[in-house]
């Protein structure tokens, strides 16, 4: 409750102007801190078992519509946890709309997506494996496929008690798993630096560290452990050009315009990604985006909804510039180039020094009629 209120003030200080100014009321405001360890859902506890059994579903084809389009298919170990490119893959045959998010530290999220439509993993994941642009999967199907491997019905069994596997218990599995793709602070420069190591960061971090907190205006709205407040803001990203060039990126827009039911003008105007909008259709809204962390940048670029930006220096020079086209909170900063290189820095620090890679998984085998009837 008392975070609830800090966070309010902090709103309240950067609505009376302090935002775009070169003065910030940092004190108001949750400051960058360690991550605790997250927390586990009442109704999910997580055990070791539990975990492996996410890990092998999170890698698992049978868990999507065609038997290849698992987790893991768009949330790569070695790309950060989500894909390389600036949008999405999509489903065979057809093209994601968005970005792909990593999936590191989703555990501390209240909000997932880029526009906050979910909020727990546990219900994240039959919405990520069915959806028509992701997975694809039907989920009685999914769930008979699951029934066929021998593997998955005894550990199900030890894990959840049940005799069949339930889809429900898929999903609650790999949000357990989920759960564990978290920054380890010992690994993280600047969670070194907030323990007592001075050494951690380097000199260029460190004025980084006080232009994210100052005249940046960084903190106002990246702040707290995650180093996100988890509202939504319009800061102008530039569309994605693809939307203007190729069908399958247009079709899957009006495709999401249309599922989301926003009015018809809206729809025939419709040539960008309306972020928070599609989901409250409040006009205000258009454009908004959840904050994200900024924890782990160093191994999941490409950044913003669409992936616009490659590189750090990319995201920095866009703040520098004042945001976008019809943002309402950023004004120009007036970085010299040395302190947006030290901006640049202190973000990196906020990463661990390797990223978080780990071994597939071997998966177990769908049986034969003969095999299951033993
Ligand atoms: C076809 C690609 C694709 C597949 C398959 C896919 N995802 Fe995603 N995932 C995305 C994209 C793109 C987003 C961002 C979507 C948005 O914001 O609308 C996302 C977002 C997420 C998020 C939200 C992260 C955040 O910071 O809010 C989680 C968690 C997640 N996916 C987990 C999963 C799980 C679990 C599965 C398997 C059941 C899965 N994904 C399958 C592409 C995919
Ligand atoms: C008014 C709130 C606000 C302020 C101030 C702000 N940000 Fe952001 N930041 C956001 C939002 C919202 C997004 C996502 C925007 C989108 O995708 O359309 C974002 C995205 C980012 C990203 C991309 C992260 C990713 O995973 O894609 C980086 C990096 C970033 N901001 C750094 C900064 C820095 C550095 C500053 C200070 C110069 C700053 N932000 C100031 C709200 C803010």
């Amino acid at each position: 409750m008392k975070r609830k209120i800090l966070a309010l003030l902090g709103s309240a200080a950067l609505l009376t102007g302090a935002l775009g100014s070169s003065v910030v009321a940092a004190q108001d405001l949750p400051p960058l801190a360690t991550l605790p360890s997250p927390a586990i859902p009442a109704d999910n506890p997580t055990t070791a078992e539990k975990v492996e059994l996410g890990k092998k579903l999170f890698w698992d084809g049978r868990l999507s519509g065609n038997g290849a389009m698992g987790c893991v298919a768009c949330h790569q170990p070695d790309l950060g946890w989500g894909t390389g490119g600036p949008i999405s893959l999509g489903y065979p045959g057809t093209q994601h709309w968005r970005n792909s998010q990593t999936i590191l530290n989703s555990a501390y999220y209240n909000k997932l997506f880029w526009e906050g439509s979910v909020t727990s993993l546990e219900s994240q994941a039959p919405g990520a494996a069915g959806g028509a642009v992701a997975g694809n999967g039907d989920g009685s199907m999914m769930e008979m496929k699951l029934r066929f491997v021998p593997e998955y019905v005894a550990g199900f069994r030890q894990v959840f008690g049940t005799d069949w596997p339930h889809i429900a218990q898929a999903w609650q599995a790999i949000a357990a798993f989920q759960r564990t793709l978290v920054t380890d602070p010992a690994k993280v420069p600047f969670d070194r630096y907030l323990a007592g190591d001075e050494t951690a960061l380097t000199d260029a971090a460190k004025r980084g560290k006080e232009l994210f907190e100052g005249k940046g205006g960084c903190l106002s709205c990246h702040n707290g452990a995650l180093a996100s407040d988890e509202r939504y803001y319009n800061l102008g990203v530039p569309a994605a050009p693809e939307f203007g060039q190729d069908p399958l990126y247009q079709i899957s827009l009006r495709w999401e315009l249309y599922q989301k039911g926003v009015p018809e003008a809206v729809y025939r105007a419709g040539d960008d990604d309306l972020g928070l909008y599609h989901k409250t259709k409040r006009p205000d809204d258009k454009g908004k985006f959840r904050t994200p962390s900024l924890r782990e940048l160093r191994w999941t670029d490409p950044y913003m909804h669409n992936g616009i930006f490659a590189t750090l220096a990319d995201v920095v020079d866009f703040y520098d510039g004042g945001g976008g086209e019809g943002n309402t909170v950023l004004k120009p900063l007036g970085l010299s180039q040395d302190e947006k290189a030290d901006l640049a820095a202190f973000l990196e620090a906020l990463s661990m020094d390797e990223p978080l890679l780990m071994d597939e998984p071997e998966l177990p085998k769908t049986a034969t009629w003969a095999e299951f009837l033993k």
